[in-house]
This record gives C-alpha cells, structure tokens and sequence, in this order.
C-alpha cells in the first residue's frame, strides 16, 4: 500500500464475461480506475440460444490469464505492485466461478498478495461508490439480463432486499421478445429503437404482478403475451410489416417500464418505512440503457425530490473493476472473511430473506 492507496486487481467470470481490472482505492480521493479489460463470449454461444456452462467455463479458464495480464498493461503496473486481489466467488455459473477463484488463488499465492473473494452483487450494488462515491445508505435497482432487485445499500456488506424477480431478468425477456420479432441481439438496444417508431398503447399486454402488493416482479408471461399477438396478427395478416413489429416492440417496452417504475415508487415507500435519510436512487445493469425506462425512473426521482444516479455503461454492465472496488472495501474495513473464498453458484446478498425462485438462461438468482 503506497501513499495510503490500495493498488487492487479485479477478477470476474461468474457468468459470459471474462474481465480484470487494476484500480487505485483511496479512503481520502476518489476511486482511479486505471484498467478494465472485458472479452465477453457472445459468439460462442449464439447458436445455442443461451449461455452452454461447459463452454463458458472453458473460454474463462482460457482468457483471464490474458485479461489480467491485459489489465496490468494497460495500468502500467506489474504484480509486485498489487496490494490486494479481488476475484468473483459466487453467485453464478460455477464452472466460471471456479475458473476465477482458482485462477486467483494461483496468482495471490505465486505473488504473495491477500486475496479477496466477492459476491457478484454486491460488486453491482457499490458500483455506485466506485463511479460516482455515492454516500450510504442508497436505493438500487439492479436490472440486466441476469439480475433484478431492489437492494437498500447500507454498507459494505449490509444490503436489505426488498423484492426482485420471481423469474426472468428484464433483459431475457428483451432478448426473448427480439428473437420473437426478427429482431437482432441483444434484444434490449434493438427493442428501444424499433419501439420510437411504434405505438405503445396499440396492444394491451400484462403488467405481471402488479395487482400482488411488495417489490417483486415478473417478466416471463410477457413474451408469451407478445407471442400470442405476434401469432394472431400472422394468422390474419399473413405475416408481420414493419409497422406491426414497432407497434409490439413499443407495447411491450411500454409494459416492462410500466411495471419498473410502479415497483420503485414501491420501494421507496418500502425504504421510507425502514430508514428516514432520503436516499440517492441508483439504477444497474444492462436494461439501465433504455431510453424510456431510464427517462421515466428520472421523472419518478424527480417527483419524489430523490437524487437520480446511473453509473456509466461500462461499468453498470459485467465487469471487473467492481470487484476490485468490492475487495478494497471490504478489505479497508476489515470485513474479509475467508469462506467467502469457495465458489458457490448461489449466494444472496440479503440473507435473511427467502431466495428468490427462478433461474433464468445466465443462471441461478440470487
Ligand atoms: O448487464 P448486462 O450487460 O449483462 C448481464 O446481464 O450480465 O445486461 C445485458 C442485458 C441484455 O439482456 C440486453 O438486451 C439488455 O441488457 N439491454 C437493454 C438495453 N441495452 C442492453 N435492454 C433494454 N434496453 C436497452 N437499451
Ligand atoms: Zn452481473
């Protein structure tokens, strides 16, 4: 440790990402993220119309190597200047987690460097901190093809879960919908801009859940939904125009949006009844880029005088500089605990509470 600053290396494989990171962490000036490599895997699973585990596992064990070494370049640093490693310990696909331990296990041992095992989610939920050094305690919503809850960040690893899916992540049902339509993947980025030429209101979908009081939601009878209207406008039509995939692409982003926005004024209520600072609204993940969802969870802050945060894409995404961030507040704050060191494909943030069922195409939920 120079200068009081923690020289940190991340690693991630939890799921179709292989990534490592070097940052600088300082309790006195903000995060210095100095790399972040990500080689994603996406061809390699294309025609299987999921994430295969086997393959993912493999093409970790195969890459991070390469993404750590890539990180360390692009830093201009090397190991020996390391002050502590990070890696990914669960939940997710756990041949890739096992491929991230164990590959970090070899590199802190060789090197003679602490190792830190973190959980996915909680490298999502600091996030914040990293980008934009949001203060404790916040309101998150985490929403990618993988994740979806709604997280009180009170510290470190002191996260209160106030409901997610039951099914799948808002970004499968992207994906699923796109696929349904003829529309290239991922879904999400062609859904939002197939839908600005739509008319949102043309078919009726369901809003899953909403009439079910609590946080919880549920994105899977959606793209049935859209399936039966696809259906039916085939069999009148004879097959779809242009106008028609627009019109069910706006549709069904009018719904998924719909369903976000009631779902955070409900956890804000839900937040106010157990804490009394007004929190910073923050929100993760892949589905976080859409134009309307986005737009109107910045209308609902506004209206409820919350602060609204997004951090960069980049790093709302799969990544390895939240982990490195994870492992260095964690390990600042003396909170390392070694069984968090074994691989585990589930591990929820919030333990007190029953696991969320599902287990969507990137795996298990937490
Ligand atoms: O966080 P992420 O990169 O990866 C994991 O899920 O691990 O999220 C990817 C998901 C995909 O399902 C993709 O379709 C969705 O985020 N996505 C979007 C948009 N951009 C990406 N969904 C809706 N609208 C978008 N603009
Ligand atoms: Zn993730």
């Amino acid at each position: 440790m120079a200068d009081g600053k923690l020289l940190v290396l991340g690693l991630e494989s939890s799921c179709d990402d292989t990534a490592a990171a070097v940052l600088r962490v300082s309790t006195e000036t903000d995060t210095e993220i100095l790399s972040s490599v990500v080689s994603g895997q996406t061809d390699l699973h294309k025609d299987f119309g999921g994430v295969v585990p086997e393959i993912a596992a493999r093409a970790h064990a195969e890459m991070l190597d390469l993404c750590v070494e890539q990180a360390l370049d692009q830093a201009c640093v090397n190991l020996e200047d390391v002050d502590l490693i990070g890696v990914t310990s669960g939940p997710g696909l756990i041949g890739g987690v096992l491929s991230g331990v164990m590959s970090a296990k070899a590199i802190a041992m060789g090197a003679q460097k602490p190792l830190v095992g973190v959980n996915h989610l909680a490298g999502h939920a600091l996030t914040p901190r990293m980008t934009d050094a949001i203060e404790y305690p916040y309101l998150m919503l985490v929403i990618s093809g993988g994740h979806c809850q709604f997280l009180i960040v009170k510290g470190t690893n002191q996260f209160v879960r106030l409901g997610g899916t039951i099914d799948d992540a808002p970004g499968e049902a992207f994906d699923k919908t796109a696929r349904l339509l003829g529309l290239p993947q991922p879904g999400g980025p062609s859904i939002d801009a197939t839908a600005r030429d739509g008319d949102p209101t043309k078919f009726t979908l369901p809003r899953p859940l909403l009439d079910r009081e609590g946080c919880d939601m549920s994105f899977s009878g959606l793209k049935t939904a859209v399936l039966r209207v696809r259906d039916e406008i085939v069999r009148y039509k004879g097959g779809l125009h242009q106008s028609d995939v627009n019109d069910i692409a706006s549709s069904f982003q009018r719904a998924i949006s719909d369903v976000l926005v009631e779902k955070t004024r409900r956890a804000i209520v839900e937040y106010f009844k157990l804490l009394p600072q007004t929190p910073t609204f923050t929100v993760a993940g892949g589905v976080a880029a859409n134009s309307e969802i986005r737009a109107k969870l910045q209308d609902l802050c506004a209206d409820h005088s919350i602060a609204f945060n997004a951090p960069p894409l980049k790093y709302c995404t799969d990544n390895a500089a939240m982990i490195a961030y994870a492992a260095a507040e964690i390990y600042m704050n003396d909170l390392v605990d070694p069984t968090h060191l074994v691989a585990r494909p589930r591990w929820p943030l919030d333990q007190s509470k029953r696991p969320l069922i599902g287990h969507g195409k990137k795996g298990a939920k937490a």
